[in-house]
């Protein structure tokens, strides 16, 4: 399946992504990558490993359905069948949105439903609790609301800050992402209204 990822900075899980798709037997294919900052890390790394990159800023349009329309426009050149946001820290329009509704996943640094949104490793230190950890989940229009398609828990240790705890939480993103979209390309899982029907896991 053609995936396309779109980013805004560092890109270490599109990295990921792009590593694990690089095997011939990995159901998707990364054809491109977008960011909405011209100055994204990911960007370089992406160009490094021989993928199509875009800049699609916010700023060279009049409105964010504007903005959204040439994210959808660039997905089209690309052919993509499947969207993944990896670090991509602009909320989309809703009519995005539905267009990709089903076909769109995004991975998120806390189990949800729990920290939806941002800061979600020092939330997560000031609420105390033991155990953290990340969701690949389908996307809907409410941010970071749609069908869980896979976790990864990581303990949360006594003397933990956050730099200590979003590092040991990345390190599980790396693996789950790679997991999740291989799930959703191959066709295990897939988006039925409000949850993820799994089908093709036992025999
Ligand atoms: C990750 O923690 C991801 O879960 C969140 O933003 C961060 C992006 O990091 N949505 P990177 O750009 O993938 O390195």
């Amino acid at each position: 399946k053609r995936t396309v990822i779109l980013i805004s900075g560092r890109g270490s899980n599109m990295a990921a992504l792009i590593d694990a798709a690089a095997d011939p037997a990995f159901p998707a294919e990364i054809v491109g990558v977008i960011s909405d900052k011209a100055n994204a890390p990911g960007l370089g790394i992406a160009a490094s490993r021989g993928i199509a990159t875009k800049v699609v800023t916010r700023a060279d349009h009049a409105s964010k359905e504007a903005h959204d329309e040439a994210i959808a426009t660039a997905l089209d050149t690309f052919g993509a069948e499947i969207v993944a946001l990896a670090g991509y820290m602009r909320l989309l329009t809703t009519g995005f949105v539905e267009k990709w509704q089903g076909r769109m996943i995004n991975i998120h640094p806390a189990l949800l439903p729990s920290f939806k949104g941002l800061d979600t490793h020092q939330r997560a230190l000031d609420a105390g609790i033991r155990v953290h950890g990340c969701t690949v989940h389908f996307v809907t229009p409410e941010m970071d609301d749609g069908p869980i398609i896979a976790q990864a828990a990581v303990p949360v240790l006594i003397d933990d800050d956050e730099p200590t705890l979003s590092a040991r939480v990345l390190k599980a993103e790396h693996r789950l992402y790679p997991l999740a979209l291989k799930l959703f390309a191959e066709g295990k899982v897939r988006m039925e209204g409000s949850r993820t029907a799994y089908s093709g896991f036992a025999d």
